[in-house]
């Protein structure tokens, strides 16, 4: 089915979130980071994601030392827990998980001594950064993760002022082997008028390849709700997105 069948069989008022298929950024493992607390509210949000038609959520709790100090034996078996709770619950919905790493010298770290990283996709590595300055390692993080046959995936760009202010260090990262995820949320004003326009830029330059919902509780989901009816929202499905090859 192409995009556009989709897009005119979905009534104007519903999400058509189906088309997406797999949602790849988000914290619904229980007390592991400043996601979730318990297992209930992880399978209310995961309710609801089946509801708006998602069929496969990889969730990405934090990896970030000294705040969410996340092992891969911790979010597996975090994993293992939310799986089996989704199973008895009925909840129709594929689970994985891979995570969200902070990109600082721990990270830089990890990759120097090969420390195998959690993927999805195809060696596909979510990494975050500050919100404010640029990590001085940018640069240096993703040409390690394409050496050593990863690929970086920047999630939510749209929310670091530093690259709004730098269109030139925005030039550069779209020339290097990186995706682009948008937080879908973003297009609502959520965090910022200036977060929410950027979005919109990123969308009008067709940069994002991947949407994530980064949903930490339910207020999300209704922000989620809400992103589908901006106007920003159907150029983004537009757009060659891969979450729903994932
Ligand atoms: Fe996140």
């Amino acid at each position: 089915m192409s995009i556009f069948s989709f897009l005119n069989k979905s009534k104007s008022n519903e999400p058509d979130i189906g088309y997406l298929k797999t949602d790849v950024h988000s914290h619904l493992i229980p007390a592991i980071d400043d996601g979730v607390q318990t297992i209930e509210q992880s399978l209310e949000i995961l309710r609801e994601m089946e509801t708006l038609g998602y069929s496969k959520v990889i969730t990405t709790p934090h990896t970030m030392t000294g705040s969410y100090d996340n092992t891969p034996e911790i979010i597996n078996g975090g994993l293992e827990r939310v799986k089996k709770a989704v199973d008895s619950e009925g909840i129709n919905i594929e689970l994985a998980a891979a995570t969200e790493y902070f990109l600082d010298e721990t990270f830089m770290e990890r990759l120097e001594k090969d420390e195998p990283l959690m993927t999805f996709g195809e060696n596909l590595v979510l990494v975050e950064t500050s919100f404010i300055s640029p990590p001085p390692q940018l640069k240096e993080a993703s040409f390690q993760l394409t050496m050593k046959g990863y690929k970086m995936v920047f999630a939510h760009p749209e929310r670091y002022i530093y690259l709004l202010e730098d269109k030139t260090l925005l030039e550069e990262l779209i020339d290097r082997d990186i995706i682009f995820q948008l937080n879908a949320v973003a297009l609502t004003g959520c965090y910022s008028k200036p977060v929410k326009k950027f979005a919109e830029k990123l969308i009008d330059m067709r940069i994002p390849r991947l949407v994530g919902t980064d949903c930490h509780n339910m207020g999300h989901i209704d922000l989620l709700k809400e992103a589908t009816q901006t106007k920003y929202w159907k150029k983004l499905l537009e757009l060659e997105l891969l979450n729903n090859s994932l």
